[in-house]
């Protein structure tokens, strides 16, 4: 099945800014492209709605005008890990129900891009985190480390777990979410580059405008993905 499960190294390391630079790709080149974001937390209260900021984020680069209980099913408050979120609402996530919603996506377009919450090991619920979900959704991972001071250890702690879970990688893409990185923060992501050699599948430039693609397509259509 065509898609990619991005998860990153962390919070905040440019998940979702990735996920739509590579969505708009998809849809420049004429693909359908379907999104989910199974699990949001920190929503914004808008009225007595929740805003998913990444889900419409999300829906808004792959032109998915899918219902949004179907891109983002569950919405939540606070923001906390998504099993301690949906504990404070008293909500049970199903990895079910997501799947099933993956499955109709996969139906119903070319690719699709599922954005995880956190890292792999964030849990959703008892004896299930996101890499147990990246698993059931049997969706290769892309994995989006954050162009700072501690991406060398995070993105090996990252691949180490993915690979002992057993989960398929697409690759590593690097996102500059900061400006100007000092020279010894410069250095160290350049023996991340070479450590990563081909994993690393492109870095996505600081504020770039979100039409440049960070991953190659034809990685992203590819269903070969190495351990
Ligand atoms: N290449 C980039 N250039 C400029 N800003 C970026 C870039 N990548 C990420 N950012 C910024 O960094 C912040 C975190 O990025 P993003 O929301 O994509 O992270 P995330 O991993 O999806 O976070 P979360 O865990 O909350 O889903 C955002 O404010 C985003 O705009
Ligand atoms: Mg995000």
């Amino acid at each position: 099945m065509r898609g990619a499960f991005v998860t990153g190294t962390d919070t905040g390391c440019g998940k979702t800014a990735v996920a739509c630079a590579a969505a708009r790709q998809a849809v420049k080149e004429g693909l359908r492209v379907r999104v989910i974001k199974p699990v949001e937390t920190g929503c914004l209260e808008e009225g007595n709605r929740l805003r998913p900021l990444d889900a419409l984020a999300l829906a808004e680069a792959s032109a998915d005008r899918s219902p949004l209980d179907e891109i983002c099913p569950y919405r939540l408050r606070l923001a906390a890990a998504p099993q301690v979120a949906a504990d404070a609402e008293g909500v049970e996530i199903s990895a079910e129900r997501i799947e099933t919603l993956v499955r109709r996506a996969q139906g119903q377009s070319d690719l699709v891009i599922v954005e995880g919450a956190g890292g792999l090991f964030v849990p959703i619920g008892p004896g299930l985190d996101m890499a147990d979900l990246a698993g059931r959704l049997g969706l290769p991972l892309l994995v989006v480390a954050r162009a700072a001071l501690g991406t060398i250890n995070h993105t090996r702690l990252t691949l180490e777990a993915a690979s002992r879970r057993g989960l398929p990688l697409l690759g590593v893409v690097i996102s500059h979410t900061m400006p100007d990185l000092p020279s010894a923060d410069r250095a160290n992501l350049d023996l991340l580059r070479r450590a990563l050699g081909p994993r690393l599948l492109g870095e996505l430039p600081h504020g770039a405008d979100a039409t440049v693609p960070p991953v190659p397509l034809r990685t992203l259509l590819s269903q070969s993905a190495t351990c």
